[in-house]
């Protein structure tokens, strides 16, 4: 076993992934077919590996470029890919201005409040442009950023999150948005490895009913920054209701400033958007991998938004007169491209959806998509889940008609599937389960909607222009067809793709590219096979079946989580001395992480102390990190050499078989374990 190897995980998602069985295709409605963007299967022709990389040349075209680009793809960095090179091109432009003379009375965005009393609000395209021109100028001449710099948000749910996100693209200033459920530390963290020096964020936001204090966590955020010798100059912090400051927190003097008051100075400001690069850096996108610190996707300009234009109009048939709606956040990749950028930049109409799906009671999605008359629904197994369980005959009570709706973010269970399909979709709906990563910018693995029928539990085919390669450990390829799992790769590169792991070439190159690598010194691109770190079977008719993870990554209701970073976690409680954690199974969430623990010499397990430990991942982390149980062991399960066997510990968790412990340096701690979690 070489090095590399070993540092695929001993319990990961994929091991415990259920395999399903092969599902019958189910044919798209005619009524879908009909109005489809695209129903001609020469696409699939046009986007071929022998028409790459200028195939996309049709996603650049769906753009306004101040200057047009003179090369498709440049690979003398490999594996640092350059797309579109030469051109000049602004986001902010794509996603606004461009739409004004014939567009500017349409609704860019519907933001609804969690709160089901208030009036959900509309922003035309003529009010983006307005509140986007305003927010630039406090950005340019308050703030004093240009081009290239970073800034951190840590927005909640709000049309403000977007406009702050475009106000930055105009100027070419780098966005990097954290998830708001993520805690201050976390953000934290996030700002120290970016360079930011401006923080945005916003009092408070409603989540299950309760108004919370999201304030408070810029201020742990700085503090936590101050101790890395980092200091946040400015606080900027939106109010959820203009004019009233929401949150307990007080504002810190000279740091902290209410966007409302600065944005009086700067009315009926309008700011040019700053022509910028193709290559130019458009936004980072943290996310987790196997090592604890969080990496910075870093994501292009032209690109990015040629790739999320062209899937959100071929993939998600998204037409002008749609209404779209993206149940996800815009803290995540799936929010950054299908919410805002690509939906935007095709002139759409894109719902803002602040709370929880299931609040007040699992009707509220349905109504919302009855009062808004959406006809395009994406979201995520796990909501698909709960929605089920709570309300599994909701959707028939509403008046809506969905032609398309999507799935993403890990692997759904024909049976959810099949739910979703004809209870949330009544049977009128193409259904697109989009397997891809906040790596990736847009889609890898779908069916085209009108073109390729669905098969429950099964991702797709790669969209056009993507070419999906599974590998075995080994590197030898492993057939569609074979019904064997492996490594699935991606053989070519896309304009989508993020460039680099922000300010850490090295980790981008060996984790994402080296284990295929065909030689290291190539300049040619089909030397460079793109390993995505999930393993998947790929059926004879091409169709690729997600089965998780392979590293050391848990996706817990769509988010990943490194398992390392829960691990360090836990290790800031003093008493700890070890810790591991293993996904389980979950009906809801799919996997959640199961947390153990062995405690230094001379302390004593207790509630309390387990409590501590939870508490210390929310706090370092979040709330959706939270573990299922921290179970307080005598002693890990470990190999002669000392090793622990997470192995072991993911089957007690699962309750599968563990397998032959007999080698172990402790094998009498298994059954000791096994009684503690399941209770036999
Ligand atoms: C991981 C990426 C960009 C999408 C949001 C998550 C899993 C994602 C699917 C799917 C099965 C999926 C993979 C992937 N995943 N979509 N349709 N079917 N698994 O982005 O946080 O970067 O996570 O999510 O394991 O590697 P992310």
């Amino acid at each position: 076993m070489s090095g590399k190897e070993k540092e695929v995980t001993e319990t990961s998602e994929a091991e415990i992934a259920v395999h399903w069985a092969e599902e019958d295709f189910i044919y798209p409605p005619a009524s879908f077919i009909a109005q489809a963007n695209v129903t001609d299967p020469s696409v699939y022709d046009r986007f071929s590996l022998e028409n790459f990389p200028n195939c996309f040349k049709e996603y650049a075209d769906l753009l306004t470029w101040y200057e047009y680009w003179h090369t498709t793809l440049d690979t003398s960095d490999a594996p640092c890919w350059k797309w579109f090179v030469g051109g000049k091109i602004n986001a902010s432009y794509n996603c606004i201005d461009r739409h004004l003379a014939k567009n500017k009375n349409k609704t860019a965005i519907h933001f609804v409040s969690e709160v089901e009393t208030e009036k959900i609000e509309h922003i035309t395209y003529q009010e983006l442009y307005v509140r986007v021109n305003e927010f630039a100028a406090i950005l340019r001449d308050f703030c004093g950023l240009k081009a290239g710099d970073t800034v951190t948000l840590h927005m909640p749910m709000v049309a403000e999150l977007p406009i702050t996100m475009l106000a930055c693209a105009r100027l070419g200033i780098i966005h990097s948005q954290v998830f708001g459920g993520f805690s201050g530390k976390a953000c934290a963290d996030r700002i120290v490895d970016s360079g930011s020096h401006v923080l945005i964020t916003m009092d408070a936001y409603y989540r299950s009913g309760q108004l919370i204090d999201h304030k408070e966590k810029a201020d742990t955020a700085v503090a936590e920054v101050a101790k890395e010798n980092q200091k946040v100059d400015k606080v900027l912090v939106w109010q959820r209701y203009p004019g009233k400051y929401s949150a307990q927190t007080p504002m810190v003097e000279g740091r902290d400033f209410f966007v409302n008051e600065l944005l009086k100075k700067y009315y009926g400001t309008r700011i040019d958007p700053v022509p910028m690069p193709a290559e130019a850096v458009l936004f980072l996108m943290y996310t987790s991998g196997t090592t604890g610190k969080p990496k910075g996707a870093q994501h292009s300009t032209g690109g990015y938004l040629a790739y999320v234009a062209g899937t959100s109009k071929y993939v998600q048939d998204i037409h002008p007169e749609d209404v779209y709606w993206c149940m996800a956040d815009i803290g995540w990749i799936t929010g950054h491209s299908y919410i805002v950028y690509g939906p935007l930049a095709i002139c759409a109409s894109t719902v803002i959806y602040e709370g929880v799906p299931t609040y007040p009671d699992p009707g509220r999605p349905w109504r919302i998509a009855q009062d808004l008359d959406v006809n395009i629904f994406h979201t995520a197994p796990t909501a698909i889940r709960a929605l089920r369980k709570l309300g599994p005959d909701e959707p028939a009570k509403y008046n809506y008609h969905f032609k398309h709706m999507t799935t993403v973010g890990e692997p759904i269970e024909p049976a959810v599937w099949k739910w979703y399909y004809h209870a949330v979709g009544k049977g009128e709906a193409a259904i697109c389960d989009t397997w891809w990563q906040t790596e990736n910018g847009g889609f890898l693995c779908s069916t085209m909607p009108a073109i390729k029928a669905m098969k429950p539990g099964s991702a797709g085919p790669g969209v056009p222009g993507i070419h999906p390669i599974v590998y075995d450990n080994d590197g030898n390829v492993v057939p569609d067809g074979s019904g064997k799992a492996g490594n699935i790769c991606i053989q070519n590169p896309w304009p989508g793709s993020f460039q680099t792991i922000w300010r850490d070439r090295d980790r981008y190159v060996s984790q994402y590219y080296e284990k295929y690598c065909k030689d290291p010194n190539s300049k040619r691109w089909q030397d460079w096979p793109y390993l995505t770190g999930d393993a998947a079977v790929v059926a004879a008719d091409g169709y690729a079946r997600i089965l998780g993870r392979i590293d050391d990554v848990i996706n817990v209701s769509g988010h990943r989580l490194g398992t390392k970073e829960l691990e360090s976690a836990a290790m800031t409680v003093a008493e700890v001395a070890e810790a591991a954690v293993v996904p389980v199974k979950h009906e809801i969430k799919g996997v959640e992480p199961d947390m153990y623990i062995a405690l230094k010499p001379g302390i004593s397990a207790s509630e309390e102390l387990a409590k501590k430990i939870s508490q210390a991942i929310v706090t370092e982390i979040g709330a959706i990190a939270r573990p299922r149980n921290v179970w307080i062991v005598p002693d890990m399960p470990k190999t002669r050499s000392g090793k622990i066997m997470r192995r072991v510990l993911g089957a007690i968790s699962n309750n599968t078989d563990v397998g032959d412990v007999m080698t172990l340096a402790n094998p009498e701690i298994v059954v000791e374990i096994t009684k503690m979690v399941q209770g036999k």
